[in-house]
């Protein structure tokens, strides 16, 4: 197969394949950029249909590491690890072992984290045999509280934006999504006076939410077209597309989701509408910082928050350049942040 002429490939500087015969272990390990430091970024665990599948699916992920660590002005680079497997009846200790062993042959170009499949738990498996793996420290290994604490400021920044001041009293505000970052999202919402209006595929959270924030429960096929004032995705991806971009009817659009548009035409077209969308990953960095503070020792709750608080100030930038130059927010923040990662010189790195 031939990995440089993949589309995904984009300029990867390594991308690492492993085999361990004692416990079947097949990943790899993608390091996309490391001009701003070494590379960071979660060990994802699937049932892949073909290696090459995975291999697009890491590299496509470690570019995008890449992009939100430079973008957030972060000293480290983008890098991602797969692993072929089902983590429900494939994931051993021995084979989270082998991993670890695999990014300790890196010698530190690459820090791994938890993922899609793998748990902090797991990653403090892989730690016994590397310096190399490290969770976020904020609430029992979870990324999601700083997270969602970064998608706070995001929002504020969108609200300050578009409607000239970051106050939310009585703006409506749609998420969907009440996981681990939506949930909490939904706290800080309620807490800065929003009017939320919620949706779940689990009925049942999106009626216990509901009742402790007073929030309108949607259903779920509706709730991207909730006529509100921001709406903010924290389930899927790819979900602004050419079918749901013309029936949106909020103003502004600032949550977690990765990857929520389906393509970078879809950034294009949501500008064309006059809907201001915040960049997922400009916001959704949080956990990202927490993973970093972890990551250099001396862990403290307070300053891994105001280290999240930047993301206000980013995302404003952000916003006004894409109103300025009458470009798509999604293009502004990728030209910000090549411009952070490609143009450091490699002698004043770390
Ligand atoms: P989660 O798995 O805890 O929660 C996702 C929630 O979305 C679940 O409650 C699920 O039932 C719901 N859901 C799925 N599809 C839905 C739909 N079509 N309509 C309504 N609800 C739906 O996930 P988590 O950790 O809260 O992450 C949410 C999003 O944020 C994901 O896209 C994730 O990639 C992204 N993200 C999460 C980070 C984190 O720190 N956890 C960091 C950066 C991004």
């Amino acid at each position: 197969m031939n990995v440089l002429g993949l589309p995904e490939f984009d300029g990867h500087e390594a991308v690492h394949v492993f085999h361990d015969e004692a416990t079947r272990l097949d990943m790899a390990i993608a390091i996309h950029n490391t001009r701003l430091g070494p590379a960071v970024g979660g060990c994802r665990m699937w049932p892949y249909a073909s290696g090459a599948a995975a291999l697009a699916d890491v590299l496509r992920l470690s570019r995008g590491m890449t992009y939100k660590a430079a973008l957030a002005g972060l000293p480290c680079g983008g890098g991602k690890a797969v692993v072929i497997g089902n983590p429900a009846t494939d994931k051993t200790t021995r084979l989270l072992e082998a991993v670890g062993r695999a990014v300790d042959s890196l010698n530190g170009r690459y820090t791994t984290s938890d993922d899609v499949g793998t748990t902090p738990a797991d990653v403090a498996i892989m730690a016994t045999q590397t310096r190399y793996a490290c969770a976020p420290l904020m609430a029992d290994g979870s990324a999601a509280p700083a997270t969602a604490f970064g998608v706070f400021q995001g929002i504020l920044a969108t609200a300050a934006h578009v409607f000239g001041s970051d106050l939310l009293t009585g703006r409506t505000i749609a998420v969907q999504g009440l996981g681990a970052v939506g949930g909490r999202l939904c706290e800080y919402l309620a807490d800065a006076g929003a009017r939320l209006w919620i949706s779940d595929l689990d009925g049942a959270r999106a009626t216990a939410i509901a009742a402790r924030w007073k929030a309108t429960v949607v259903a779920v096929d509706e709730i991207l077209y909730a006529p509100v004032d921001i709406l903010a995705p924290c389930a899927m991806g790819g979900i602004f597309d050419a079918t749901s971009i013309p029936r949106l009817r909020c103003r502004a659009i600032a949550g977690a989701a990765n990857n929520q548009l389906a393509t970078a035409a879809d950034g294009v077209a949501l500008a064309a509408r006059g809907i201001v969308y915040a960049p997922d990953y400009a916001i959704n960095v949080g956990g990202l910082i927490d993973l970093v503070h972890a990551q250099r020792g001396g862990y403290d709750v307070p300053e891994v928050l105001e280290d999240c608080r930047r993301i206000h100030a980013t995302t404003l930038r952000v916003l006004e350049l894409a109103t300025q130059s009458g470009e798509a927010t999604s293009d502004v923040a990728n030209r910000l942040a090549e411009q952070a990662f490609r143009t450091v010189p490699p002698e004043s790195r770390r």
